[in-house]
């Protein structure tokens, strides 16, 4: 069996494979498929200070190769989840890492500090990537100088593993990822949803509720390995591919374009124990072709 571990941060991960917020909701979800123990580590649902409501229906289209969501980070707010959920996951022997989003620098920070307080949590996942919010979210992540202001906060409040998740809905992400390590990110992550949109030919309405959403699986794939290729190169801290990642094919495509680590989104909603076929599959590509770790691949894409 081949050394799957790898380091982001101080997080120390079995394996690299782990699963994308919002996609997996609190991982209990999908502990009657497989023993979360086995992922790397599990991202949770969004988090924000205060409870929200997310946007109105309908917030999911199909697409002929992936998905589209304005889901709008829904969820009951970080002290619910600090009090009803977190005493639920804690002692699963896996890492814990909790998505933050926020409207504001001070709701990063305040909810951050909330987070902080939980000792099983390893690390948090800054989110200035959400499209599907009008304040905030996207916002910090489109400009390299906001970018820059939310992750110095939020570095000052937490001393444990940051992750900055950045959007592809920039010109040069690789300006945006320089900007949060400067400011003292340990990882960064890539990429967010791409701003897409559905119409209803018959209704000649807009799908979604809020018009336009997030695109997501398969047809992002490229897009994603691309801009995971161009950051890894522009950075010296560990970068998480993301986006279109169904097999472990796919994650292995990651991993040689730069990539440290994994997540797998999308992927959940058609096969729930995608990741830990992903996690196999990897073991059973590195012993076939004779490396002894994981990290032998790690940007090894030849050119
Ligand atoms: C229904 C849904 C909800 C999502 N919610 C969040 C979220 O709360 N926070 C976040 O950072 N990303 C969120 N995302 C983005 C995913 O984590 C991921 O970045 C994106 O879907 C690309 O990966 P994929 O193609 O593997 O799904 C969401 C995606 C979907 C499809």
């Amino acid at each position: 069996m081949a050394d799957l571990s790898v380091k982001i941060g101080q997080l120390e991960l079995k394996n690299p494979v782990m699963t994308a917020s919002g996609t997996f909701g609190f991982g209990e979800e999908f502990s009657d498929f497989f023993d979360l123990s086995r992922l790397g580590g599990y991202i949770v649902k969004g988090t924000t200070l205060a409870p929200r409501q997310g946007n109105a229906y309908p917030r999911m289209a199909e697409t002929p190769a992936g998905m589209l969501n304005a889901v709008g980070l829904q969820n009951k707010g970080v002290h619910y989840f600090a009090d009803e959920i977190y005493p639920r996951l804690k002692d699963i022997d896996s890492n814990l890492i909790v998505n933050v989003s926020g409207s504001t620098i001070e709701d990063y920070v305040a909810c951050t500090e909330k987070v902080a307080e939980l000792d099983k949590v390893s690390g948090i996942e800054l989110n200035i990537s959400c499209p599907n919010v009008k304040q905030g979210g996207m916002a910090f992540g489109t400009c390299a100088c906001s970018a820059a202001d939310v992750v110095k906060a939020v570095r000052k409040v937490y001393p444990k593993t940051l992750i900055v998740k950045l959007s592809p809905n920039v010109t040069d992400i690789t300006e945006i990822a320089r900007a949060a390590e400067a400011e003292g990110a340990d990882s960064v992550s890539l990429i967010n949803t791409l701003l897409g949109m559905a119409i209803d030919a018959d209704k000649r309405r807009p799908v979604l509720s809020t018009v336009t959403g997030g695109l997501s699986g398969p047809c992002v794939k490229p897009i994603a390995l691309r801009m995971v290729w161009q950051t890894a190169r522009a950075v010296k801290i560990p970068v998480i591919g993301l986006g279109g990642i169904m097999n472990w094919r796919d994650a292995v495509e990651f991993l040689l374009a730069g990539a440290t680590a994994v997540q797998l989104g999308t992927a959940n909603f058609i096969d729930p124990e995608v990741t830990i076929k992903v996690i196999d599959g990897l073991n059973e590509y590195l012993n076939k072709n004779g490396y002894k770790s994981v990290n032998e691949i790690i940007g090894a894409l030849e050119i």
